[in-house]
């Protein structure tokens, strides 16, 4: 052993970090054992472990031995990816009829199996959690999907833990039963396929009734180590937001959430809608005391088209091309925003509805907000985007500490953001429009921003202003507005972001019947 390492102990040490993880990854990467490597020396094995057991992955049936397995390491676990892994589906399953409902509930039933118990898990996980110390910052990032999920309809689909991966996989799927012809899509997949990806958890089981459900997480142990949530847009799967008001009581010490569901496919936005606003009027009343909420809305375009309008018994089920965000749920998302530092809420709500604010409304310490609206449109008259631009200075003006405000859209072949942002060095603020189209800032718009520089700032401060037009050819979706645009505070999880443009590129192309 001496050989290879002349084990001066101090030069070791003496490296820094990084250096010494990087070490250990390379001899990782070239197939040494671990457990070889951490024989070495005491300070290896310290180092291993702690490499180890920063970031791990749980599922149902690694929970039993996870307690044994962290014991006295649970000091270096950061980051837990809980995978709620669903049992796996043929294809009597991926695309289930409607013509039977009690076939098709059935078939899209999202309840506790044999392979994975939902609510045994979550008993089992805030059980051994609820004993971790209370001063550490622990990420729990939970996903639910069914492996089988990427072997019928979305070929694409990737479930990952939340670290953006260095390369985007370009597979040519070749699946003529679900329309995949030498890696172009050849038809879109049927509504029924959509129904089963994006079915609600625990719609039909193991509770007769949501409120019995929400008893449940109620009794749940409480888990003080969780300071930061994830629920990504990978799970296409929708957990209910009325329970994920409960299960947010469960973490008293939650400081930051990142939330990304999907906009629904059918009629019942309007009813998720107000789920929504009990989730943010929940969040407003608690007494945790959030700091960080990010939620982005997702969507693609495409889908609409494929969720063609069909009869259903009596009624004439559609899909909207586009979502319109509900007045009630901005103003409660603005709320909820009072006692914040960072706001990010993307297309589930918009700005307008937002800036609609009351004379008492105080944010002290919100330092950035990033918010989405429809007005930004090249069609929009550019009267209402000045009203609502207008809008924001106002409420800028009661946010104290703001360095940014960002206000933008994305879709295919439509980008924009108009930004502020505070420069304290070079003794000024700027605001950008930066967009697929020119925008001429009145008068008024100037004034009601210089406004909120001088009501903060002495006189000596000025206020830039900026404009860049984005080239329209470059955006094909929403994911690709969110590089382009320069957005400053985040918006979204960039594994998400690369998800997102991974399917826009399977996808490309791809001729639709
Ligand atoms: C869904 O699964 C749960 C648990 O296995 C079961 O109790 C319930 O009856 C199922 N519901 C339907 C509609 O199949
Ligand atoms: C703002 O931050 C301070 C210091 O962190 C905290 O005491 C206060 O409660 C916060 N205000 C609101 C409205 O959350």
């Amino acid at each position: 052993m001496s050989s290879i390492l002349p084990c001066k102990k101090q030069k070791w040490d003496a490296l820094p970090g990084e250096i010494r993880v990087l070490i250990l990854k390379a001899l990782i990467q070239d197939g040494c054992k671990l457990a070889h490597l951490a024989t070495v020396s005491r300070e290896w094995q310290a180092e291993l472990e702690r490499y180890n057991f920063a970031r791990i992955k749980l599922t149902p049936s690694r929970l039993a031995d996870f307690s044994s397995v962290v014991h006295r390491n649970r000091a270096l676990v950061g980051y837990i990816w809980f995978c709620l892994e669903l049992d796996d589906y043929d294809c009597t399953k991926c695309a289930p009829s409607w013509e039977s409902l009690d076939e098709f509930a059935e078939a899209v039933n999202i309840s506790d199996t044999d392979k994975c118990p939902i609510t045994a898990s979550f008993q089992n996980l805030f059980s051994i959690l609820s004993t971790w110390d209370p001063k550490s910052d622990l990420i729990l990032d939970i996903s639910i999907y069914s492996p089988s999920d990427s072997e019928h309809w979305f070929k694409y689909l990737t479930f990952l833990p939340d670290t953006p991966s260095q390369t985007i996989s370009t597979k040519a799927h070749n699946d003529a039963q679900h329309s995949w012809v030498a890696g172009s899509r050849h038809a879109a997949p049927p509504h029924e396929a959509f129904a089963k990806v994006f079915h609600v958890v625990m719609g039909e089981g193991p509770f007769d009734s949501d409120d019995s459900e929400f008893e449940w997480w109620d009794q749940l142990p409480s888990v003080p180590a969780v300071t930061s949530l994830l629920l990504r847009q990978q799970n296409r799967r929708r957990w209910k937001p009325n329970a994920l008001a409960h299960m947010f009581t469960r973490f008293p010490r939650l400081q930051e959430v990142h939330y990304e569901p999907w906009r629904e496919w059918d009629q019942l936005q309007r009813q998720t809608d107000k789920q929504f606003y009990h989730l943010f009027e929940s969040i407003q009343r608690s007494n945790i005391h959030l700091k960080r909420l990010v939620v982005f809305e997702n969507f693609n375009q495409q889908y609409p088209a494929s969720i063609q309008r069909f009869q259903f018994g009596e009624d004439l089920i559609g899909c909207d091309s586009t979502r319109n965000p509900h007045p009630d749920v901005g103003r409660m998302v603005a709320l909820a925003s009072l006692q914040l530092e960072h706001l990010a809420v993307s297309f589930l709500v918009d700005a307008r509805h937002f800036f609609a604010i009351e004379p008492s409304w105080e944010w002290p310490n919100l330092t950035s907000l990033v918010l989405t609206s429809k007005v930004l449109r090249s069609i929009e008259d550019p009267v209402e985007i000045g009203a609502m631009l207008r809008a924001a200075a106002v409420a800028a003006m009661r946010m104290p500490r703001l360095e940014t405000m960002e206000i933008w859209n994305g879709r295919k072949w439509l980008a924009a953001v108009f930004q502020y942002q505070t420069l304290p060095n070079a003794r000024q603020a700027t605001i950008t429009w930066r967009a697929t189209w020119e925008l001429t800032m009145e008068p008024s718009l100037i004034r009601a921003w210089e406004a909120v520089v001088h009501h903060r700032y002495d006189d000596s401060w000025s206020l830039g202003i900026v404009q860049e037009q984005l080239d329209i050819a470059a955006i094909k979706s929403h994911g690709d507005a969110i590089p382009c645009l320069r957005l400053s505070g985040q918006v979204i999880r960039p594994v998400s972001l690369q998800q997102i443009q991974m399917e826009q590129k399977a996808l490309e192309g791809a001729k639709t019947v």
